[in-house]
């Protein structure tokens, strides 16, 4: 699968505005369109919003694929990955962009703006994209979780 015409939804912080007007920038270049859900600025904001308003279109099947950029990227992948069908993968790195496609379907990209610089984020949303879903036994072990509600 390719998603590079597929709309993207895009989500930030405060502390992931900048990184996310550039991967922004690098997505419109390339002809994806962008949904962009704010912040709008760098005035202070709780990243949980955010999460909540991207994870939630990408639940509901109304975006297939999103992308959260706060500080470090761990407040955006709990509050995204509360949500049913929502496969949030936190990743630093080539390789866990690569592996979150390739094994997790992953549906959000999460960043931390304060962790990964621009070019290797860049490097990681071309990956993230480009890289399709094995399926198989990956399939299976998704579905295990995928949508399991509230456990206690
Ligand atoms: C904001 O200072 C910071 O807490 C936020 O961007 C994020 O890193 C939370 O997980």
């Amino acid at each position: 699968m390719n998603n590079n015409s597929k709309p993207i939804i895009m989500g930030n912080d405060h502390a992931g505005f900048h990184l996310k007007n550039i991967i922004k920038k690098y997505l419109t270049d390339m002809g994806i369109d962008v949904e962009d859900a704010g912040a709008h600025t760098e005035e202070s904001v709780d990243y949980s919003d955010f999460g909540i308003s991207v994870a939630s279109m990408v639940s509901s099947g109304s975006f297939e694929r999103g992308i959260l950029i706060c500080g470090t990227g761990l407040g955006m992948s709990m509050a995204a990955n509360r949500f049913s069908n929502v496969r949030a993968a936190l990743c630093n790195g080539i390789f866990s962009a690569e592996m979150s496609r390739r094994h997790n379907n992953s549906n959000i990209l999460v960043m931390g703006s304060r962790v990964t610089g621009e070019g290797v984020a860049l490097e990681i949303v071309k990956h993230w994209l480009e890289t399709p879903f094995d399926g198989g036994r990956h399939q299976m072990r998704i579905e295990k979780f995928n949508n399991m509600g509230k456990r206690i």
